[in-house]
């Protein structure tokens, strides 16, 4: 069988490009290699730019985000003992809503169902070929049988681990990589938020980030070594590291609860270019990484299809297909621009083993200018609530 697109992987990603270009009358497939409980289950980031909130209102899907998302008009910057709020909406007059991946995953999958769109669960053995001639295939076993899809495109929504990635010739591809000497435990807890609006916590001891979910539910972090085995970490010590790098000192304790999630996330930045090759695109984390401290992985994944659907979309009413060869190009000013912010504000708050007296003033002088000038608070905000699709800086 033949659809215009087909798109491998329903993460954030695979699920919006697919819904907006049936919403462009433009027909695709999705393809996932888990169940439908395991990716509307998974969970993963919590904080929607302003850009992403919009797209998701205007295409219809919005509805249970606008009711039970948490809209959050600045955050909390806190370092040496104080805390200090960078106010998005006085400073860029714009917002971020906390509303979990899984969520919108939900949503999305939702919609797609409701309006006849085909995404096909659990399949195994997904290899894509032909990329550089003029009908690509996806190969892939549904239920223990062969499958094939014969495409016009095939999008590579697959994520970082997927297979897509790797159909673009080694000879062609340029990695950039860094990879951080921390990762991130993460915990989800029944507990009220112990405050309205998110922390991120710059202390000796290592960073550490309040957020939530739900009035009722807390998603907390803290920095640890890049392979920690979570056995090491047992309620009582997350929330006795959590009571030090986050309350410490300050007149309030976090309330703790019980804690329903655990889990390590290591931490890198990962740029792959060209995100197209031939007939393939590449969009999302299958094409890059970036460390969770600027909230912007699923937003950024969000940013690559509205191009690519826009591109498609201008390609199928038209037979032009500059926008497509500007895709990567167009995504890349954006991505890189995101990396920055994304680098900076980690380094900004995570301790580094190998940092001397004079790094960890410095350190703290930058906190101390970014929660003082507004100069320099701007910079934050306008990043944090998101840059604009067609622009880089
Ligand atoms: P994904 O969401 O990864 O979706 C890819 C999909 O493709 C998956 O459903 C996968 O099962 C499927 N797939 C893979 N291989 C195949 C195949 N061969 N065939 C078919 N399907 C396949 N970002 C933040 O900003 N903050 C966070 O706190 C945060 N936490 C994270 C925690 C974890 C454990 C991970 C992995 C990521 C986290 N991120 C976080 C990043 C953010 O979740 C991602 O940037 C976002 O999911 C990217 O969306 P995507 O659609 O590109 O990829
Ligand atoms: C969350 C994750 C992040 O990476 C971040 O910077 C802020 C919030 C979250 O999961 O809520």
């Amino acid at each position: 069988r033949h659809v215009k697109v087909g798109i491998v992987g329903a993460g954030p990603a695979g699920l919006l490009l697919s819904h907006l270009l049936h919403l462009a009358g433009i027909s695709s497939i999705v393809i996932e290699a888990r169940s439908r409980a395991h990716i509307e289950g998974r969970i993963r980031a919590g904080v929607l730019e302003q850009g992403t909130v919009d797209v998701l209102r205007e295409t219809g899907v919005g509805t249970r985000m606008d009711a039970e998302g948490l809209l959050h008009h600045g955050t909390i910057l806190k370092f040496a003992g104080e805390a200090r709020r960078i106010d998005f909406q006085d400073l860029v007059g714009k917002s971020v809503m906390v509303y979990g991946q899984h969520e919108v995953v939900k949503d999305l999958v939702a919609a797609r169902l409701a309006a006849g769109g085909e995404i096909v669960f659990e399949v195994a053995d997904t290899r894509i070929e032909g990329i550089e001639g003029s009908e690509p295939k996806i190969h892939y076993t549904h239920e223990g049988r062969a499958r094939t899809i014969a495409c016009d495109f095939v999008a590579g929504c697959d994520g970082f681990h997927g297979i897509s990635r790797a159909a673009i010739p080694a000879d062609v591809l340029r990695v950039y990589e860094r990879v951080y000497p921390f990762g991130w435990l993460g915990i989800l807890a029944r507990t009220p938020p112990a405050s309205e609006e998110l922390i991120y916590a710059r202390h000796d001891r290592g960073f550490a980030l309040l957020s939530m979910r739900s009035p009722e539910i807390s998603r907390l972090y803290l920095q640890c070594p890049p392979d920690e085995d979570v056995a090491l970490w047992p309620d009582e010590r997350i929330w006795e590291e959590l009571q030090v790098r986050l309350a410490g000192g300050e007149g309030w304790r976090l309330e703790e609860g019980e804690i329903v999630q655990k889990g390590v996330t290591a931490m890198r930045s990962f740029v792959a270019e060209p995100m197209r090759h031939g007939r393939l695109f590449l969009a999302g984390d299958a094409a890059h990484i970036v460390p969770p401290t600027g909230a912007k992985g699923m937003n950024l994944a969000v940013g690559d299809v509205q191009v690519l659907a826009r591109a498609l979309e201008i390609y199928y009413a038209s037979g032009r297909e500059r926008a497509l060869e500007a895709y990567s190009d167009t995504c890349l000013r954006r991505i890189w621009a995101v990396q920055r912010f994304s680098w900076w504000m980690t380094q900004m708050l995570h301790t580094f083993d190998d940092a001397s007296a004079f790094d960890r003033r410095r350190q703290l002088a930058e906190l101390d200018y970014v929660t003082t000038s507004r100069a320099a608070m701007t910079t934050l905000a306008e990043n944090y609530v998101g840059l604009p699709l067609d622009r880089g800086p």
